[in-house]
């Protein structure tokens, strides 16, 4: 990998997948290595602590693997690690790289979509309880009434292929209806969490029709557009094959076969380990 530069996208299972395709969709010439922990997968109930440590493993990993700029593509890590990473890590293990993470440019989209100024963000116990998405679109809109809720189990639906099961119906009413009845005014959901997309088709029969859902993937891709218009000197570094490899930390049969649904097209994939 000695010449290739690319960019790395890191998340806890296969939801960062929905932001590497948005990504790839808006700049398919560079070259991108997704790393998913599968084997520690979900992130979203594990502690502050626990989640910055994981998190600084696989981005160490997408270093070694040759990666200048690292995506968390997973609105927990973003929320818990990223600014430690940002600000304690890399100025000593490695001054000239970049981490960046999902939550900022998604609060930045939303402002522009919400009519009522009444937005809902559906995302993980973590994530949720980081109180992030409130702090960044409030620090952006401050007439913003934002409500956030953690939807349990929906996390665990995606990462065992159960998106599409019966039994998904009720997670996904249940956590929906709780917060509709916290805020009846919400025209703009955000998908907080970047499983969630995979549950999209679910989630759209429990929301009345005005309501707007918004996936990160096209937000994130736009952001990163700019990030590197901006930023010449990054992206003078990537390397531009156009390619894509797969690591994981579970089996990789068991990551080939799930990625290739979540893709629609099939993908190799290579096992790894972190610590
Ligand atoms: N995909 C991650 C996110 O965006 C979380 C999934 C997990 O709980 O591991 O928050």
């Amino acid at each position: 990998m000695s010449s290739s530069a690319p960019i790395g996208i890191f998340d806890s299972g296969y939801g960062g997948l929905t932001i590497l395709n948005g990504i790839r969709s808006l700049l398919p010439s560079y070259d991108y290595v997704y790393l998913g922990d599968n084997a520690r997968a979900p992130y979203g109930t594990r502690s502050f602590d626990i989640v910055y440590q994981f998190t600084l493993q696989a981005v160490r990993r997408l270093f070694d693997l040759g990666c200048p700029l690292v995506i968390l593509g997973c609105n927990t890590a973003s929320a818990k690690a990223l600014r430690t990473i940002q600000q304690h890590d890399l100025p000593t293990l490695a001054p000239d790289r970049r981490v960046l993470g999902i939550i900022r440019p998604t609060a930045e989209a939303v402002g522009s979509i919400t009519q009522s100024r009444h937005i809902g963000i559906l995302a993980t116990e973590g994530t949720v309880r980081s109180g992030s998405y409130e702090l960044e679109i409030q620090k952006l809109y401050p007439d913003a009434v934002v409500t956030a809720q953690a939807c349990p189990m929906w996390v665990s639906l995606v990462e065992n292929a159960e998106y599409d099961s019966p039994g998904a119906d009720y997670f996904v009413n249940d956590s929906l209806s709780r917060l509709l009845a916290r805020d009846a005014r919400i025209d703009t959901l955000v998908l907080g969490c970047t499983h969630f997309p995979l549950l999209l088709d679910k989630i759209r029969r429990y929301v009345p029709d005005h309501v707007r859902i918004l996936s990160q993937g096209s937000y994130v891709a736009s952001s990163l557009a700019d990030y590197l218009q901006r930023h010449p000197d990054m992206q003078a570094r990537l390397s531009q094959g156009g390619t894509c490899t797969y690591y994981t930390t579970e089996s990789a049969d068991r990551f080939r076969e799930s990625a290739s649904i979540f893709l629609g097209t099939p993908v190799d994939a290579t096992h790894i380990s972190l610590s």
